[in-house]
This record gives structure tokens, C-alpha cells and sequence, in this order.
């Protein structure tokens, strides 16, 4: 484990709240956050969107997810919202960073209907043959995947060819959640500041993506209503003001095979 570079696991669990951080992730957030003072909403909202798009597969009957870049544990975790609509909800967890796997396997003791994989997302094989995995989700069955505030970090030639590779293992029935980093209504000066934080840490690439460049990590799939739009206005359980939808600094959108 590197306790000398900072983490965006480690940090978003810190702007969430958390413990599971280092005194460098800390440092790096501290920055971030100076650099960037909207973030904490935009984490707040990204967080929330997963909710609402969790809870929205399972009342149209999803009850797998695989969630890639599942992050450090926190408030609202997929398995308890699944499980809270449906008792029988099934949730495979992967993640990369050994803090947020150590934390994921210590809640998630005891948990038959839930587990974590460390394993690298950009390693499709190997994340959909892990034990953890084939043991937990049946693939003949529909499956939720889950990719939120992941494919903006994440360093690939082709992600839609990525994305493609977890759709090929579902089957009619399944679905896909993306939420990407936007430009939204944070500044230029925001912007340069969060790429220069972010080039400190393990993951120092960060894409921001269009609507369209969004839409696009959706290759085969139907966009379900509204289609790509601010995170805070993907189906908002009460109404919302554009100005709380522009401080979503990121798009979200949910399609279906
Ligand atoms: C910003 S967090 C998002 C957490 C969660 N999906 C959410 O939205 O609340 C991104 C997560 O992706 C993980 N991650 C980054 N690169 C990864 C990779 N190549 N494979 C698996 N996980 C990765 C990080 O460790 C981190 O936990």
C-alpha cells in the first residue's frame, strides 16, 4: 500500500466525511478543496444520484449490481440501499485501492449477499472471473452496473471498448449508470486547480466529458429518461433550481439493453 501519494479513493472518502485517509490524502484534499471549495457538494450530489438510480433499477426489478470503482464504504452503500428495496439484492463491490477493500470486507463480514474484489476495472476478464464475483452474480440474470465517478480517473485507450466488454456479460434487462466530471459551473482557474492537485495523486488524469462524450460511453444501450444531465437533475426526488443542478459539476446519465 502507498501512504506517500495521495488517493482518490482515500480523498473522497475524507470530502465525504470518512476516516480512512492518510495525512497525505488529507493534505491533497485540503488542497483540493481550496483550490475547488464546490467540491463537497459535488460529492454530495454524485453520492446521491447513486441512490436514486440504485433505488430506480431495483423498482424496475434489478437485483445484481456489480459497482466498479466502488470507493472506500460510506454513508449509503449500495448493498443497503439494494438490500433496503429488496431483501434479496446481491452487490459485488470492486475496487482497486487496498484501504477502500480492507474497509469494504470488514463491513461487509457476515454478508452473504455481498463482497469485494481488488482487482483493476480496466481488467474486464478478470473482475467478471473473480471468485467474489461468479460466486455472488448471476450473469443469465439481469445486472446493474455501476460505473460512478470512475471513468473521469480512469486511464484507457478506449472506453467505450471498455464499457463494451462489461455490457457483452449482461443480458437483456441489465443496466449501466455513469456519472462524469463537467464543467458545469466551476471556473477555468477551478479547473486548472483540480488538475493540478489531481496530478499529484495515483490517478492524474482527469476527463471531463460533453453530454455527448457521455453519451457515447453508453455503446448499445437505450438512455432512460432524462438522458444525460446534471447529476443533481437525473430524476431528483423533489424539484431542484438550475443553479443546485449546476453545482453537479457533472453529468450522470442510466441506460438499459
Ligand atoms: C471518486 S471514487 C468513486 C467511488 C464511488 N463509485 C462513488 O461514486 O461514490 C473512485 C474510485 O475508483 C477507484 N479506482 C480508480 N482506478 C481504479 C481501477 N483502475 N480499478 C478499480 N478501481 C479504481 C478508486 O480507488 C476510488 O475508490
Amino acid at each position: 500500500m502507498d501512504e506517500t501519494t495521495p488517493n482518490i479513493a482515500r480523498m473522497y472518502d475524507y470530502f465525504l466525511g470518512g476516516s480512512a485517509n492518510f495525512a497525505v490524502d488529507r493534505t491533497a484534499a485540503e488542497e483540493f478543496l481550496r483550490v475547488y471549495p464546490g467540491n463537497t457538494a459535488w460529492a454530495q450530489i454524485n453520492r446521491a444520484l447513486l441512490g436514486r438510480a440504485v433505488r430506480h433499477l431495483c423498482a424496475r426489478g434489478i437485483d445484481q449490481f456489480l459497482d466498479l470503482g466502488s470507493g472506500v464504504p460510506t454513508v449509503g452503500n449500495v448493498h443497503e440501499i439494494a438490500q433496503r428495496e429488496n431483501p434479496e439484492a446481491r452487490v459485488a463491490y470492486v475496487d482497486i485501492e487496498p484501504v477502500a477493500v480492507h474497509h469494504a470486507r470488514h463491513i461487509l463480514q457476515g454478508n452473504t449477499q455481498a463482497a469485494v474484489v481488488q482487482a483493476d476495472i480496466r481488467e474486464p476478464d478478470e473482475v467478471l472471473n473473480a471468485p467474489e464475483v461468479t460466486e455472488l452474480l448471476d450473469f443469465s440474470r439481469p445486472v446493474g452496473v455501476l460505473a460512478v465517478a470512475i471513468l473521469d480517473i480512469l486511464h484507457v485507450e478506449d472506453p467505450p471498448g471498455l464499457v463494451s466488454a462489461y455490457r457483452d456479460a449482461c443480458v437483456p434487462g441489465s443496466a449501466l449508470v455513469i456519472t462524469n466530471g463537467a464543467e458545469l459551473s466551476m471556473t477555468p482557474e477551478e479547473r486548472e486547480g483540480i488538475d493540478q492537485v489531481m496530478g499529484q495523486t495515483t490517478t492524474p488524469h482527469v476527463t471531463f466529458r460533453s453530454p455527448e462524450e457521455v453519451a457515447a460511453l453508453f455503446p448499445g444501450y437505450t438512455l432512460l429518461e432524462p438522458g444525460v444531465v446534471p447529476s443533481a437533475q437525473w430524476r431528483p426526488d423533489e424539484p431542484i433550481s438550475e443553479e443546485q443542478a449546476l453545482r453537479s459539476n457533472g453529468y450522470a446519465a442510466v441506460g438499459v439493453l
